[in-house]
């Protein structure tokens, strides 16, 4: 693993970030305490990003792939629109409906348990915002499956795409990295979106749909 953000510069933006609210400071401390992989938490200065995109874009309809504790649905919740709804899908129960039920958004967020390479399909909305943050090896397909129902402009926000840094050595080993390396690689020539890829926690790349 390689530190990809100097941890100086981690903690300054952290610092001078908008803290969070209480109900994140405890799903974050929750997942921290009960969780064996708590660093698969969206975290801080990634969760103000994702509820600041939102909060520009108003969204109607947003998209989650990878729900864990609810904590990244809690921030991109944040900009929906009166009438907006977020489907968050994890094929895993990690207990963020109890979350959920707690929030303002409680009538907002619809939460999916299954696969998301089944449930996707069976979603018929357009998007505005659509959060793919599971499975490494499933990033190509999420893509392809929600491309046609995103909005034109509509935005994709991808987590993990730097890897731990693993996808900047000259050989990528694991089977992770190289599918997130090819995921990079298919985006890049990819005419139907145009995209930045953002060196924030463990790389963020985000896309908007021609
Ligand atoms: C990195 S975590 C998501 C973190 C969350 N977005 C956050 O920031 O708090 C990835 C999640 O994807 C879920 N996942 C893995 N494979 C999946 C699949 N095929 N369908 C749906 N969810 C999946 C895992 O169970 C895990 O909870």
């Amino acid at each position: 693993m390689t530190e990809l953000v100097h941890s100086k510069a981690e903690k300054y933006a952290d610092d001078f970030t908008t803290a969070d609210g209480d109900l994140l400071l405890e799903v974050a401390d929750h997942t921290i305490k009960n969780h064996s992989m708590p660093h698969m938490l969206s975290g801080h200065v990634q969760g103000r990003l994702l509820s600041m995109l939102s909060c520009l874009v108003k969204p109607e309809r947003i998209l989650e792939i990878g729900t864990f504790t609810g904590y990244s649905a809690l921030c991109l919740a944040e900009g929906l629109q009166d009438k907006g709804v977020l489907h968050t899908i994890d094929i895993r129960d990690e207990g963020a409906a109890v979350f959920f039920d707690r929030s303002a958004f409680k009538n907002k967020i619809v939460l999916h348990i299954g696969d998301a390479n089944k449930i996707i399909p069976e979603l018929t909305e357009s998007w505005d915002i659509v959060f793919i943050d599971a499975d490494k090896t499933g990033y190509l397909n999420y893509y392809e499956l929600i491309l046609p129902q995103l909005k034109i402009n509509g935005l994709i926000i991808v987590d993990n795409v730097l890897f731990h840094g693993d996808v900047l050595e000259d050989n990528i080993t694991g089977k992770n990295a190289k599918a997130i390396h090819a995921f990079n690689e298919h985006i890049k020539n990819d005419k139907r979106v145009e995209q930045v890829l953002l060196t924030v926690r463990d790389g963020l790349l985000l896309l908007r749909k021609i």
